[in-house]
Order: C-alpha cells, then structure tokens, then sequence
C-alpha cells in the first residue's frame, strides 16, 4: 500500500492525467506487469521483435519517439538509445522506476505530456489543444513508436462522461474521436511510425470459447499488421477464477505505409 502511495506521489505526471486518475493507473499497472511478467513475456517480446523490424534498414536514426512509454516493458529501451541519437519518451505519467530506468542513458528523456491534448478540457474545463502539439514540430523525428497507448486514450475521457451522466451515444462518439485523432495524427509526424495496439478483449472458458468480445477500438479499424498475437491481461484466476481475458494485439511495423 506504501509503495503504491509512494509511487503516485512520486510520479512525474501532467496536471489533468494526475486529476483523471491515470498516475493511480500507471501505479496498477505497474503491479500487474510485476505480477504478471510470466503471463505478459510473449507480448513482449511480440512488441520487442517489431520495434527491431521497424528500425531495419532505417536510416537516418535521429530522434526515437515513443508514445505511451509507461513502464517501458513492451520497449527495448537499450537498443533505441543505442540506435538512436536521441530517445524521447513520451507518457502523460512517468513512474519513478522508469525515470530511473530512462536515467540510465544520456540521450534520453521523459516528456510528461496528454498526446491527445484533451484531458485540460476534462480535468479543468480548458480548450483542447491539437493531438502531440508538444512534439510534432520535431522534424528529426525518424521513428515513432506507438506503444499500446492507442485503446487506452479514451478511457479518462469515457468515465469522465459517464460520471457526467452523458448518454452512451456521446460517450462512444467522444472513443471514436478520441482514437482518430490519434491514428490521424500519427500519419502526419515525419519518418517511419510502428503501431502497437491490442484492437479486441476476447473472455474465454478453460475449454478455450470465446465467451464474449470488446472492441477496443471504438469502431475503427486497422490496416493488415505483420504480427498479430493473443496478450493474456488477466489470465484465469485474476479477475475471474473460471474465466481468462485476452486482448487480441497487432504490431504494424510501417504503419504509414500499411
Ligand atoms: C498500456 S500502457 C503502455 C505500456 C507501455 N508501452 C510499457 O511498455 O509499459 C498505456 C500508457 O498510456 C499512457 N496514457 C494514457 N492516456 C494518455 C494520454 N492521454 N497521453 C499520454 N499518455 C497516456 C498511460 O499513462 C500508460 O503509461
């Protein structure tokens, strides 16, 4: 309980995502992918082998961007900062282990930063700013990585209507938006984009049915990825004893070019 308080209080994070709740998130997260690390290996890795895909043949190898960073888990952070002049990663919270992580190298740097530009609209009733206003005018930009953080933009966003009592209708419309303005803005930034995204959560049985599917996507959908993969977030026994939920993620090495 300390430690979870500590790591909260400690966290670098933007002043609307602290308000959101996403500094307390991040300190869940950062428990489950402790306690989680066997389950959550091949998603990894899965991660890992196309971010190596997307930097081959890649030249010049300026600026790294990563969007969603986090814990730096689904990231080989050693081989971008030894890839790459600079390495700029970007969370609207950064936890202390992975500042101390990103410490660890001379070229890189946490950007505390909302990449969707919308939570100041949620948290304090400000006018939205463009999506990656705060790093888009980087032209040495070779390579941006987003990194599993496009499901999770409209979370805030979509419980922040809902505690609102906004209809359902707004509330999915504002996802739907939400996901766009990322993938539309992802396209714009210069050099070679990889997408890392889950895009479905399946529940299954033990016998392996699928029970039920979410969309995680708000309605959009995604080129062919070169890999796709089953992420087992809550395996049987986390959430529920009898059922296990698995996110269906993809890797687009090249997104602009898919
Ligand atoms: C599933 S985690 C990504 C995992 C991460 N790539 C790793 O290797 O640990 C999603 C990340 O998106 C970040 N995030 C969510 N909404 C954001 C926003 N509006 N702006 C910036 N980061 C955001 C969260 O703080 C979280 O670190």
């Amino acid at each position: 309980m300390l430690t979870r308080l500590a790591l909260i209080a400690t966290a670098h994070a933007d002043p609307a995502a602290r308000r959101l709740g996403l500094a307390a998130d991040s300190a869940g997260l950062w428990f489950r992918s402790r306690r989680l690390r066997r389950h959550w290996a091949d998603h990894e890795n899965h991660c890992h082998q196309a971010i190596t895909r997307a930097i081959a043949g890649l030249t010049p190898r300026r600026t790294v961007l990563v969007l969603g960073s986090g814990q730096l888990r689904d990231i080989p952070l050693a081989l971008l900062a030894h890839t790459f002049d600079s390495v700029l990663l970007v969370d609207a919270v950064h936890l202390w282990p992975a500042r101390r992580q990103a410490g660890r190298f001379a070229n890189v740097r946490c950007v505390t930063s909302d990449v969707t530009g919308r939570l100041a609209q949620f948290a304090f009733g400000f006018a939205p700013n463009p999506p990656l206003a705060t790093v888009k005018a980087d032209d040495s930009i070779d390579l941006t990585i987003s990194a599993n953080i496009l499901s999770q933009l409209p979370i805030a966003a979509e419980e922040w209507l809902e505690r609102h009592g906004r209809p359902p209708a707004d509330i999915a419309a504002m996802a739907h938006q939400l996901v766009g303005e990322h993938l539309a803005a992802l396209t714009r930034l210069p050099g070679r984009v990889c997408l890392l995204s889950d895009i479905e959560m399946q529940e299954r049985d033990r016998s392996g049915t699928i029970l039920a599917r979410h969309d995680l996507l708000a309605g959009h959908t995604l080129p062919a990825p070169d890999d796709a993969w089953l992420w087992p977030v809550a395996p049987f026994g986390m959430a529920q004893k009898e059922r296990a939920y698995l996110h269906h993620s993809v890797a687009i090495s090249d997104f602009k070019a898919a």
